[in-house]
């Protein structure tokens, strides 16, 4: 019997005949694993050839209740959930080592476990002793967790049929060992087959499920891209190593919007909710000072305010610096050549520093407004108004673009005591939110009014 291809590529799906280090179709590197090999010629039977069992068709039109939901009462965790727990579903956590996964989801399994969720919380990585210990610490020492520290995946699911609880956290997905794979823990077809397991398991059990994972140094969790697919959700669970604020992101989630963020404060005791971000990411700023602007932006369903900081001066060397913290790169760029070669403001011989404040990463076009005010406040060394925000999307003629939830942001800058907005002209005209709006078509208007430059 002819073999065929029988290493396969876990991210991108490609097939080899024998193995080696990098991926030649999607260029990743230790993606291959072999894989069983697949019966062709003669031998392989086509699906046609012998008659499956008919499948059930239902009506698009039909009503379908929605999934039951359990609330854990941290509201941050439940808002990035898309409304809470779905019963049966997959989760998975991704984040890096020492960010606080274990510390969050140990919370938030007392929290289920309180409000009547069977809940077993399996350490691959820590004793059970370990994690009471950081149970009492948090105060939860009472609550009615189940612990096991196991890394054996037969074990867990046999003991996963007899509890029957209603949701298991594994921590981590890296740390569990199938013994129907031959490779070690941690590797590539581990960490698939584990996920597949545990997903399948959970899924027929109606157990809900999630797994923690730990990321690589490129930002991606560690093991095959196939788990992000397997899985109803896939949370991130980021911050700064030097700031007490992780934010958890989804960025998918079959059950509710992706992009949402619930944002938590590490503390003494745990991780605390923070209910206004705004005030969170704005409370270290000072006095007006040149450079400094605040982007009213959206993440996920809520208006969030913050300070983007710029730093302008003369480079000493021949290529001059570009360094941004918080905020893409390219786009960086984009904004830069735009007040260059539509507004006449030059920043050849310059090195640009930008920096979102408190390490919050922004991904939103509408930033692009309040980075080149920031530019030009730090360039020209001219503070803008005070109490003022400012919002919108730069285009490559220098036009200033709308952006969606005008509004939102106008009422969140009122409500932290904002008194004006610089906002683009145009689009829908929304509410002033109670501030005094001024607002532009393009850059260079922008650039003369405020700053009188250009
Ligand atoms: P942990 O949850 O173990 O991180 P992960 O599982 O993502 O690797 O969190 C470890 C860090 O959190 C550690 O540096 C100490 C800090 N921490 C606190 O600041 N307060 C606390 O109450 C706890 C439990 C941890
Ligand atoms: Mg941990």
């Amino acid at each position: 019997m002819a073999k065929t291809a029988s290493y396969t590529c876990t991210a991108c799906g490609a097939s080899f005949t024998k193995w080696s280090g990098r991926c030649d179709g999607c260029g990743d590197w230790n993606t291959i694993i072999e894989e069983a090999p697949l019966a062709s010629g003669p031998a392989a039977k086509s699906l046609g050839a012998k008659r499956g069992r008919g499948i059930q068709l239902t009506d698009l039109a039909s009503e379908e209740v929605p999934p039951p939901r359990t609330h854990s009462g941290l509201s941050e965790l439940d808002r990035v959930l898309g409304g809470g727990l779905v019963a049966g579903s997959a989760i998975l956590v991704g984040g890096d080592p020492g960010i606080g996964k274990s510390t969050l989801l140990l919370q938030a399994a007392a929290r289920f476990a309180m409000v009547g969720v069977k809940t077993l919380y399996v350490s691959g990585e820590e004793a059970s002793a370990q994690v009471r210990m950081r149970a009492q610490r948090l105060g939860l020492g009472t609550a009615p967790v189940q612990l096991a520290a196991e890394t054996n995946l037969r074990d867990i699911l046999t003991t996963l049929d007899a509890e029957r609880p209603g949701l298991v956290i594994i921590d981590s997905i890296q740390t569990m060992w199938a013994d129907t794979v031959e490779s070690a823990p941690g590797s590539v077809a581990q960490v698939r087959a584990a996920a597949h397991e545990l997903t399948s398991f959970a899924k027929r059990r109606g157990i809900s499920v999630v797994m923690v994972g730990h990321v690589t140094k490129e930002g991606q969790i560690a093991g095959p891209r196939v788990v992000e697919h397997m899985v109803d959700t896939v949370l991130y669970f980021e911050g700064e190593r030097g700031h007490q604020f992780r934010i958890l992101r989804s960025v998918k989630n079959r059950f509710g919007p992706a992009d949402e963020i619930g944002v938590f404060e590490m503390t003494g005791d745990g991780l605390a909710e923070v209910t206004n971000p705004s005030a969170l990411f704005l409370s270290e700023r000072g006095t007006p000072a040149p450079g400094s602007v605040v982007f009213a932006g959206i993440e996920g369903t809520r208006p969030v305010l913050c300070e983007i900081q710029a730093l302008v001066a003369p480079t000493p060397h021949s290529q001059p610096r570009r360094s941004v913290v918080g905020w893409d790169g390219g786009r960086l760029a984009m904004v830069l050549a735009v007040l260059e070669a539509r507004c006449a403001i030059p920043f050849a011989g310059l090195d640009v520093y930008l920096n979102v404040a408190g390490g919050l990463k922004i991904g939103e076009p509408a930033a692009d407004l309040a980075v080149a005010a920031a530019l030009l406040s730090a360039r020209e060394d001219v503070a803008l108004p005070p109490e003022t925000v400012i919002f919108g999307e730069i285009s490559l003629s220098g036009a200033l673009r709308p952006v969606g939830q005008a509004e939102n942001r106008l009422k969140e800058a009122q409500k932290l005591g904002f008194t004006s907005a610089i906002v683009p002209a145009g689009g829908k005209m929304v509410g002033d939110g109670g501030l005094a709006v001024q607002r532009f078509g393009d850059l260079t208007a922008l650039v003369g009014d405020i700053f009188g430059a250009g």
